[in-house]
């Protein structure tokens, strides 16, 4: 479709960044999914088109039961060339395991709110990003770049609102110790879209926008309406999750990422390119929630059911 004037300003082209295998089954009831399965997800994810996909993480056990066989994961995929394979770990420790298992790609994680990275990853905002510095330095030794998601920058479940100032701090932390890419979440998914234009504008006064990405839970239905928000600030890619699966385990009430057949039905309508083939996709979406047993929460899912 062209473009009218008023959308010349967005980008052409869009990278998603679909993390369904790790976001959307970490938080899934007993009981725990198959190896197999995730590894069909992901397989299945790349045949889309999609060609960054998170698909483990090495957190402990104890804390996130459904990723528990995360490295088996990451040494069975088959990989597809061209597809980024990235697994989310908060420690150096996680990273030896991601590199030991082939991953191309470590995703650390932090938050702009002291209340939710003590819920998370039981430790300050301080004592995390210290914790980074030995794990990211690995990783660049062995050549894996480092993505850094930063969460909350939209509001915390525990400590309410978040200022701008505070997630521009913590960005620039990560950017400092050699991030390529910084991820910001809203958890909880409690953003508008004049609040998601706020952050960035202050964020980008010491990131560019090229190095950024909008990772957006669709608790509260604002999603799309912030991801367009965040295109119209210069940012080019998106996370997602196939279905809208997941939440974090440790954000009261937070619902799944936006789904990311949601997010590539806009950016088509908008003849933005990224590569993706909805009806792939939107196969893939009901093939997983079937097995899952799971309501599916894209809306072009649910739209396009039985007609493609
Ligand atoms: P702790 O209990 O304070 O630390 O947990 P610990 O050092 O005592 O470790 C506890 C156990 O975990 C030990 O095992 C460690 O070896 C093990 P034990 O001796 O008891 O057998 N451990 C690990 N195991 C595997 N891989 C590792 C690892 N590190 C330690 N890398 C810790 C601290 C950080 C480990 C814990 O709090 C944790 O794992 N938290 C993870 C929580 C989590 O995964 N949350 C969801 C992901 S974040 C998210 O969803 C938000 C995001 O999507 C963006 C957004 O939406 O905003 C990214
Ligand atoms: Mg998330």
């Amino acid at each position: 479709m062209k473009r009218s004037d008023a959308d010349n300003n967005l980008p052409s082209k869009v990278r998603l960044v679909e993390v369904g295998p790790r976001d959307g089954l970490q938080n899934e009831p007993p009981p725990i999914i198959s190896t197999s399965l995730k590894v069909e997800l992901i397989q299945r994810l790349a045949e889309c088109g999609l060609t960054h996909i998170e698909a483990a993480s090495l957190v402990s056990p104890q804390w996130v039961p459904q990723m528990a066989d995360s490295r088996d994961v990451l040494r069975k995929i088959e990989r597809k060339s061209g597809v980024r394979y990235t697994a989310l770990t908060p420690n150096e420790k996680g990273v030896e395991q991601a590199i030991a298992c082939g991953a191309n790609e470590i995703a650390v994680f932090t938050a702009a709110s002291e209340a939710f990275c003590q819920k998370n990853i039981n430790c300050s905002i301080g004592e995390s990003l210290k914790r980074f510095q030995p794990a990211i330095q690995l990783a660049i030794a062995n050549k894996v770049p480092v993505r850094g998601y930063v969460s909350t920058t939209l509001g915390c479940p525990y400590s309410g609102e978040i200022s701008p100032g505070e997630v521009a701090r913590v960005c620039h932390a990560l950017d400092e110790m050699g991030c390529y890419e910084i991820s910001l979440g809203d958890t909880i998914g409690t953003g508008t879209p004049l609040k998601v234009k706020r952050m960035l504008q202050r964020v980008k006064q010491s990131i560019p926008a090229r190095k950024l990405a909008v990772h957006f839970h669709d608790t509260y239905g604002q999603a799309l309406a912030n991801i367009y928000a965040a295109l119209q600030e210069g940012i080019s890619v998106i996370d997602s999750s196939v279905a809208g699966l997941g939440g974090c385990p440790y954000a009261r009430g937070a619902s799944g990422n936006v789904a990311t057949e949601d997010v590539l039905y806009m950016l088509d309508g908008l003849g933005i390119n990224t590569g993706v083939n909805l009806n792939e996709l939107v196969s893939v979406s009901h093939w997983i929630c079937q097995q899952l047993n799971c309501q599916n929460n894209g809306n072009v899912s649910q739209a396009l059911n039985g007609r493609h």
